[in-house]
């Protein structure tokens, strides 16, 4: 499976100030995220996914803060852009983009809120749905024909629909939100997942016909990064001018 980047760990993070994207634009950080849409863009040529679901194995493992950050990308890029909490048991969404957790994708569900309440403007410019309050049973909710409008509604407004899951292997949710998205991306935390969480997360993914985009390896030790000859060289031959 293609890796669609690596992540570095050095950052001290917060749920409010994680889209690093946005918040730090320079950092390397926010730089490994850049190469994610191009990657998710060759993992299917003829027919790009523009309703993209993050998830992973096990909680912590980085998928909210790479749903806000890929999203960002996008946004940067100057599309048009939502993302979606689908993580109806562990929201976070709200947190990271500065929200409150109110009029979410729950609350439309069961009649409470409509579409126009639904969508929150951010800061990041960034729209974003909220997860909403708890309901009893969220996949319940998420197999509902109007979630799936919803999704259909959210592919003709926006160019890309980001959505955040819960982990695959606590779950069933994940695997009906992927049914509907066009593709998933794999985020795995390079210091916790365990090599066999992985695998049968994948396993779920595939035996449910999802295609996968590709993995999203977070938390990598960083690498000391030695000066190439050729920036050196660049820096020598420029300084001369
Ligand atoms: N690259 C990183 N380095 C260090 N900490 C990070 C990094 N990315 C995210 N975090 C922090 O790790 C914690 C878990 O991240 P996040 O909420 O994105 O994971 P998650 O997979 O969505 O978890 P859950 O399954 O519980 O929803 C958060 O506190 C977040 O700020
Ligand atoms: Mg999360």
């Amino acid at each position: 499976m293609s890796k669609l980047n690596r992540l570095f760990r050095n950052h001290k993070f917060s749920h409010k100030d994680s889209i690093i994207v946005a918040t730090q634009p320079e950092s390397v950080y926010a730089e490994s995220f850049r190469k994610i849409p191009i990657n998710i863009k060759y993992s299917r040529v003829d027919d790009e996914p523009r309703v993209i679901q993050i998830t992973s194995s096990l909680s912590g493992e980085h998928k909210s803060t790479s749903a806000a950050n890929i999203a960002a990308v996008y946004r940067e890029l100057g599309h048009k852009v939502i993302l979606v909490d689908c993580d109806l048991r562990k929201p976070s969404i709200h947190r990271i983009t500065g929200l409150v957790n109110t009029d979410g994708l729950t609350d439309y569900l069961v009649g409470n809120t409509d579409y126009a309440n639904l969508i929150k403007q951010t800061r990041f410019e960034i729209d974003v749905i909220n997860a909403g309050n708890p309901v009893p049973f969220p996949h319940v909710a998420l197999r509902s024909e109007k979630f799936k409008n919803l999704i259909a509604k959210l592919r003709e407004s926006y160019e890309y629909v980001i959505v955040d899951s819960p982990p695959l292997l606590l779950v069933t949710d994940s695997l009906i939100i992927g049914e509907i998205c066009d593709t998933a991306v794999f985020v795995i935390n390079q210091r916790t997942t365990k090599k066999n969480a992985a695998k049968e997360a994948i396993r779920l993914l595939r035996e449910s016909n999802i295609p996968i985009a590709g993995i999203v390896l977070s938390n990598t030790a960083k690498r000391i990064r030695r000066v190439s000859k050729y920036y050196s060289y660049k820096y020598k031959y420029t300084s001369k001018k």
